[in-house]
């Protein structure tokens, strides 16, 4: 049981989702931060809180042990900073900034001051996940090298949908891609062990328009969709199709990394199991951890057949940020230098998708300063 005191800054979605997964994990909610004192007071009461707080600043005075900040993407490098530079460590929500030197500046802070930090790239906690990893680094396993998948939604599949994450200025230059594509590449490199090298990426809209705050229509600045093509340092080469406005997918998340012995795919909106390709025979393995050989993945709570999901996963997710709070050792955990590696491959993405053409992308193995992307002549 956690036991830690949390902030939460955010009353939307994740907000609620992080309440509950704090709550889960034995936390004391010490508090909530809204876009205004009355939507955080509104929110303590919704959550489960003890109070709303007027501000972060007023949160860490009061004193707490970690915050957690779900707001909008433009929102989240200003909420980070402040508590990091309070000593605070700090849960934060992809994309950590909408900007990779600020992504940068970050985790180098966090780092400096030897602060435990998390992302939730939540996906990693699924078991079937966990298993094609776990089997993709038994030694003699040839990796894959070719990796293909795509991310589609359909909330935003009408011209009347519309969200702050339209406007670039709340979400950044990057939507689709930088919204869900970047959980697809953090599972590609979380799992094969390999690192995206080379991008090239092309961004679609599938409207012109949608209504702006005031209602009225307004020229959409960013991408419904993006096509990238991608290349890895194991010689691997890959095709990621990502949408919002595809008519019919909920959250339909797939990969699938082929190899010469095996290739595993994952669904997650069917995440229960995992598809094993073989020459001669396919294996489907269900979770189960009751049974040797089935994939159990970080939690064992659930037993076969009781289906784990998102909640469930966000739950663990926030198990092993709390533990690393306590500054226990944590294996996978996605950490401020997963949110900065996706800052990298987004900058990629958006270099790509205006530009044309291949380009690298910026590594962070540089200590935490990294260069601009550059453009593959
Ligand atoms: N990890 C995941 O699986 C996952 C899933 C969905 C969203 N997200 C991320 O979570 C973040 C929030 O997304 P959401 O879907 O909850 O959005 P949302 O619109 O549902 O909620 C955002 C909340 O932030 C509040 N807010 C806005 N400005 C604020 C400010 N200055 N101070 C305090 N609160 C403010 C809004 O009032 C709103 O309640 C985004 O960065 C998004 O990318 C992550």
């Amino acid at each position: 049981m956690s036991g830690l005191r949390v902030a939460i800054v955010g009353t939307g979605f994740m907000g609620a989702v992080h309440a509950r997964s704090a709550a889960v994990n034995g936390a004391r909610l010490v508090g909530v931060i809204g876009s205004t004192p009355l939507k955080g007071r509104a929110a303590a009461q919704r959550f489960g809180a003890e109070r709303g707080f007027d501000s972060l600043e007023e949160a860490l005075r009061h004193g707490v042990d970690v915050v957690h900040v779900c707001t909008p993407n433009a929102t989240h490098a200003r909420f980070a900073r402040t508590a990091l530079a309070a000593g605070v460590p700090v849960v934060c929500e992809k994309p950590l900034a909408t900007d990779m030197g600020t992504a940068a500046e970050l985790a180098s802070l966090a780092a400096d001051r030897d602060l435990a930090t998390a992302v939730p790239f939540v996906y990693r906690y699924y078991a079937s996940v966990r298993e094609a990893r776990a089997r993709l680094a038994r030694p003699g396993h040839r990796a894959p090298w070719l990796l293909h998948g795509s991310y589609l939604q359909d909330w935003l599949a009408s011209p009347e949908a519309t969200d702050w994450r339209v406007d670039a200025a709340d979400g950044g230059a990057t939507r689709a891609f930088g919204d869900i594509g970047v959980h697809w590449c953090d599972l590609a490199e979380f799992v094969t062990g390999q690192r995206i090298t080379r991008i090239d990426a092309r961004f679609a809209r599938a409207f012109a328009t949608r209504p702006g705050p005031d209602g009225a229509a307004r020229p959409v600045a960013t991408e419904d969709g993006a096509v990238v093509l991608l290349e890895t340092d194991a010689g691997a080469v890959g095709s990621l199709v990502v949408s919002q406005a595809s008519a019919g997918y909920k959250n339909a998340l797939t990969f699938s990394f082929d190899g010469p012995d095996s290739s595993y795919a994952f669904r997650q909106e069917q995440p229960e199991s995992l598809w094993i390709g073989g020459r001669d025979a396919h294996e489907v393995l269900v979770r189960d951890p009751g049974r040797g050989g089935a994939p159990v993945g970080r939690s064992a709570a659930l037993p076969a057949g009781h289906p784990q999901g998102y909640y469930e996963c966000f739950a663990d997710f926030v198990a092993d940020a709390h533990a690393a709070v306590r500054g226990e050792a944590v294996d996978g955990m996605p950490d401020f230098d997963a949110g900065l590696r996706a800052a990298c491959i987004a900058e990629a993405v958006v270099a790509s998708a205006r530009d044309g053409g291949w380009v690298e992308v910026p590594t962070a193995a540089d200590g935490h300063r990294v260069p601009a992307p550059v453009a593959v002549q």
